[in-house]
């Protein structure tokens, strides 16, 4: 399963967004990419699976090259998106590694610095980006998720299921394949 050979790729990449984050942005974009897709453009209401897929090694490769230090590393995203070649391989066609691209580079800057991007781009980074921010519910500090900086309202009502999945899965799981296999095995879906 390739997911899982990149989950394992990543496994001790990075001390501050482990594998267990990761797994929470891939559930949590899922969950607002089903509640949304209605809504979406017509491209990806037609093959919802391939934009599924995009999401989810995102979610596992976007942090994966951040450095953690007494800075914020705005540059992970890019460093991420350098390496998406390499690990996906042929695993997903060009469009899609194109797209993953994408979402690793800009999940990183503030909204207000992103534009001209087409309609396919917003709508996913939106998705992504509350996914990821969804997943703040584990700081208590100046990194605290602030809900009205949330894009979708659906995310809004997932906050309390962040919460929840973050209090299940947050201990343990620093090993990517750890994570996933402890996860799954609690029926988290
Ligand atoms: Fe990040
Ligand atoms: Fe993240």
């Amino acid at each position: 399963m390739a997911i899982q050979e990149v989950i394992n790729s990543a496994e001790g990449q990075c001390k501050q967004h482990r594998a267990d984050h990761s797994f929470r942005v891939m559930y949590l974009a899922r969950k607002i990419f089903s509640a949304e897709l209605e809504r979406a453009p017509e491209e990806i209401r037609q093959k919802p699976d391939v934009f599924v897929e995009v999401l989810d090694w995102a979610a596992v490769l976007h942090d994966r090259e951040m450095t953690t230090g007494e800075q914020y590393d705005f540059t992970h995203g890019k460093k991420a998106a350098e390496r998406v070649d390499d690990i996906i391989g042929a695993a997903v066609d060009s469009d899609g590694k194109e797209l993953i691209k994408f979402l690793c580079i800009f999940h990183v800057p503030d909204d207000s610095e992103i534009t001209g991007l087409n309609e396919i781009q917003s709508w996913l980074l939106r998705v992504f980006k509350d996914a990821d921010a969804l997943d703040r519910v584990r700081f208590d500090n100046s990194y605290t998720l602030g809900e009205n900086y949330l894009r979708f309202e659906i995310a809004k009502t997932l906050i309390p299921k962040a919460r929840e999945l973050w209090e299940r899965t947050r201990q343990g799981f620093d090993l990517p394949k750890a994570a996933f296999d402890a996860v799954f095995g609690n029926r988290v879906e």
